[in-house]
C-alpha cells in the first residue's frame, strides 16, 4: 500500500487475534525501531519485550487494559534510558550532573517515541496493528520494579502489536489549517472549536463500537480536570534525575 495511505488509516488496534508473532517479524519491528534518527546518536532508549504471562497480567493491571496487552501477538515497554551513558561517564569518572537534567530527559523521551512510532508504522505496513499504552504510567513504581529499572531509566509507554481482531474507523484529525501555521502561532478561534466539535461529535455518535455522546473539548475537559499521575515527580527523583 502507498505510505500515505497506510498512514492515514491509521488506528489503535485494541482487539487482536491470538496469534504471536514469529521471531522474524519482532527482529523486523526491533530493526526498524532502531533505524530512526536520534538526537547526537545517544540512542537513549531500550524496549523491553514482555513476555511472562505473570507481568503482562500485572501490566494490565496497571494500565487498566482490557486484555489487549496479554493478548496481543508481542507486548513492548519503551524504556527512555540514560543509564548505558551513566555507566560510561561513571567508568571515565566524569561527572553526571549533564545527564540528570531536564535536557537529556527530553532527548531520552523524544528518542524513545521516535523508535516506538518507526517500529509502528513497519508494524502497520505489514499488516500488524498496534496500541501505544501510556496506562503503564499509573504507577511507574511498580512498572520499575516489575522491570527491575535501575536509575537514570524511566518507563515511557508500553506498546500491544499484533494482528488486528477488530479495527476501528479512523478519527477525524483536527483540520489541517488547525496545525499547520506559516511563520508565527496562530491561536485556535472559538469558532473553530465548535466546527472540530461537531465533526468529533458526528464521529462518535456514528462509529460502530463504544458510539456515544462526546465532542473533543469534552474529552479535553476530561483528561485536563485535574493533574494526573502527579506521583511522576518522585518517581523521576527516584530514578536520580534532577530537576
Ligand atoms: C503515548 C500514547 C499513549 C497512549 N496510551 C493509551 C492507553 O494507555 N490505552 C489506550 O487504549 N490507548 C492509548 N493510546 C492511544 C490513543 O488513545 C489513540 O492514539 C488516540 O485516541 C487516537 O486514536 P487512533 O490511534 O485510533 O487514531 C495512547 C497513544 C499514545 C500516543
Amino acid at each position: 500500500m502507498d505510505l500515505l495511505k497506510q498512514l492515514l488509516s491509521h488506528t489503535s488496534v485494541r482487539k487482536f487475534s491470538h496469534d504471536k508473532l514469529s521471531p522474524r517479524i519482532k527482529d523486523q519491528l526491533l530493526c526498524a525501531a532502531q533505524s530512526g534518527s536520534s538526537s547526537n546518536f545517544v540512542q537513549a532508549y531500550s524496549i523491553i519485550e514482555v513476555t511472562d504471562p505473570q507481568k503482562l497480567a500485572a501490566i494490565e493491571t496497571v494500565a487498566n487494559g482490557f486484555g489487549y496487552i496479554k493478548d496481543a501477538g508481542a507486548f513492548y515497554v519503551f524504556v527512555a534510558d540514560l543509564n548505558k551513558h551513566a555507566q560510561i561517564l561513571t567508568q571515565h569518572q566524569q561527572s553526571l550532573e549533564a545527564l540528570k537534567n531536564e535536557e537529556s530527559f527530553i532527548v531520552s523521551v523524544v528518542d524513545t517515541t521516535i523508535a516506538a512510532q518507526t517500529m509502528a508504522v513497519y508494524a502497520e505496513s505489514i499488516g500488524l496493528g498496534i496500541c501505544y499504552i501510556g496506562g503503564i504510567r499509573n504507577d511507574l513504581f511498580k512498572m520499575a520494579e516489575l522491570l527491575e529499572l535501575p536509575e537514570y531509566t524511566f518507563p515511557l509507554f508500553g506498546m500491544s502489536v499484533g494482528y488486528p481482531g477488530k479495527k476501528n474507523e479512523v478519527k477525524p484529525r483536527l483540520p489541517l489549517e488547525d496545525v499547520h501555521q506559516t511563520n508565527c502561532y496562530q491561536s485556535l478561534s472559538a469558532e473553530k472549536i465548535a466546527a472540530y466539535d461537531q465533526l468529533m461529535e458526528d464521529y462518535y455518535a456514528g462509529r460502530s463500537a463504544n458510539a456515544g455522546d462526546a465532542d473533543w473539548s469534552r474529552k479535553m475537559l476530561a483528561h485536563f480536570h485535574e493533574p494526573r499521575r502527579t506521583h511522576t515527580t518522585e518517581f523521576l527523583k527516584k530514578q536520580g534525575f534532577e530537576f
